[in-house]
């Protein structure tokens, strides 16, 4: 591997004060520096801030997407089959890599899944899955190449061998407060893609009161900035652009998220039988995402041969089998898979909240019940704090159920919280519930598709 001539701290942070770009060899460099630990943490975050600052050409976050991923491991030799992943900037309820990653791995698509873990108001999918008594997500390199040839599936965190600079760069722009810029996130987002060793990438950018992003024109430029990258890197890329002001589905929370993705794909449920007409609007989007992965993989040519494809596997219970087989592979006890919603951690504390009027729920804030389920413990204010996998919130009413007076709109879920805390989760959520005297009008999920 080519070395590049050292790059010195002084240099990059005057050229960047004085507002210029940075050439390739001096980003190149920059990574280099990071990852053998050259400059002490407070020149790397001070750059950082620079960048966020002064800015970041389209050629600077191409070449530092470029490097990070170039000092970052990769990981390869997964064989002939197609190999797609999709990401997401994180959302309320936002439970759906946990049935994505199964039912395109049944379809025949390998699916190497590097996830995050929830951090503020968004929910991560390793926090999910550790809900799962025994699942390991610290695989290494080479067993997951190993279960990805096998299974064609595997679901893992990031590790110092992976996404070693992506670890150290991300972690100094949560501490002072850099982590909003495109171009820093692109970077961090597209570096580890290129690490799974993928040919297609399918990213679902959220704005709304449950996302980073509020407006639709901040979601649409990060969405613009990751397919373009991604595509300059090699890769076949799709964007989506969707709405997040109202909780996915009907589960937030790890446990029941758990639970939810489970009846998803369970051919036996209630859920299937009634066709996911509960969760219409994480089906939505679930097949939504499928459909790129599946146009870009060359499998599917519209939308009703995806549905058809999605409805087999589902149907025929093989995308739960393959969720299983990972299960196993990644540490579970043979018993558990089969009769799983059993083994899932189960809260001390389950209160309800109740309509307050007779008519239509109109609007559920997906902010409202994050604020709930951090309260919870659901989720986590800083990276180092523990996680209760029983908190959570069940939505019994979602927007454009008829409501009585008096009926359970939701069941709130708790183990650790105080008394203080739930209450305030119980004020939280009955205050994200608004009602109508009339059925509001069902609006979609997915706003616009980038390709
Ligand atoms: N998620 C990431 O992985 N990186 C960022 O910079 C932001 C969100």
């Amino acid at each position: 591997m080519r070395t590049f001539k050292p790059v010195e701290y002084h240099q990059l942070i005057a050229a960047k004060k004085a507002g210029r770009f940075l050439n390739r060899d001096e980003i190149f460099g920059f990574a280099e520096a990071v990852l053998k630990n050259r400059w002490p943490d407070y020149q790397v975050a001070a750059l950082l801030m620079a960048f966020r600052l002064a800015g970041l050409s389209p050629s600077e976050v191409l070449w530092l997407t470029q490097a990070m991923a170039r000092y970052s491991g990769r990981l390869a030799g997964f064989g002939s089959r197609f190999t797609a992943d999709k990401h997401s900037s994180g959302g309320v309820g936002d439970g759906i890599s946990l049935v994505l990653a199964p039912l395109a791995a049944s379809l025949g698509l390998n699916v190497p899944m590097m996830s995050g873990r929830s951090l503020g108001l968004t929910g991560g999918t390793l926090d999910k899955l550790e809900a799962i008594p025994g699942f390991n997500v610290q695989l290494t390199p080479a067993a997951i190449t190993r279960q990805v040839k096998r299974l064609g599936l595997a679901m893992f965190g990031q590790t110092k061998e992976l996404a070693g600079v992506d670890r150290k760069l991300y972690a100094l722009r949560d501490a002072i407060g850099a982590v909003d810029h495109a171009g820093l996130v692109t970077a961090s987002i597209v570096s580890k893609k290129l690490i799974e060793g993928l040919d297609a990438i399918v990213f679902d950018v959220k704005f709304g009161r449950g996302a980073i992003f509020s407006s639709v024109q901040e979601a649409r430029n990060l969405a613009g900035s990751l397919a373009g990258v991604s595509k300059k890197c090699g890769l076949r890329a799709r964007a989506l652009v969707t709405l997040m002001d109202e909780p996915l589905g009907r589960a937030v929370g790890n446990a029941l998220e758990i639970q939810q993705a489970w009846e998803f794909l369970n051919p036996d449920s209630l859920m299937q039988k009634n066709d996911w007409e509960d969760v219409w609007d994480f089906r939505d989007l679930t097949l939504g995402l499928l459909h790129e992965m599946l146009l870009l993989a060359g499998v599917s040519r519209d939308r009703r041969e995806t549905e058809s494809y999605a409805k087999r596997s589902l149907g025929s219970g093989a995308a739960l089998r393959k969720f299983q087989e990972m299960l196993e592979a990644q540490g579970v006890s043979p018993t558990v898979p089969r009769t799983l919603p059993g083994h899932l951690s189960r809260p001390s504390k389950k209160f309800f909240i109740r309509a307050p009027r007779n008519g239509f729920v109109s609007f559920i804030d997906a902010r409202g019940i994050a604020m709930a389920c951090l309260h919870l413990g659901a989720l986590r204010r800083r990276q180092e704090d523990g996680i209760d996998h029983s908190a959570g919130i069940w939505l019994a009413k979602k927007t454009g159920d008829k409501v009585k007076k008096g009926d359970i709109l939701a069941e709130i879920h708790a183990t650790r919280a105080s008394r203080q805390d739930c209450k305030i989760a119980l004020d939280y959520a009955l205050g994200a519930y608004r009602f109508s005297g009339r059925p509001p009008r069902r609006s979609g999920v997915i706003r616009e598709i980038i390709r």
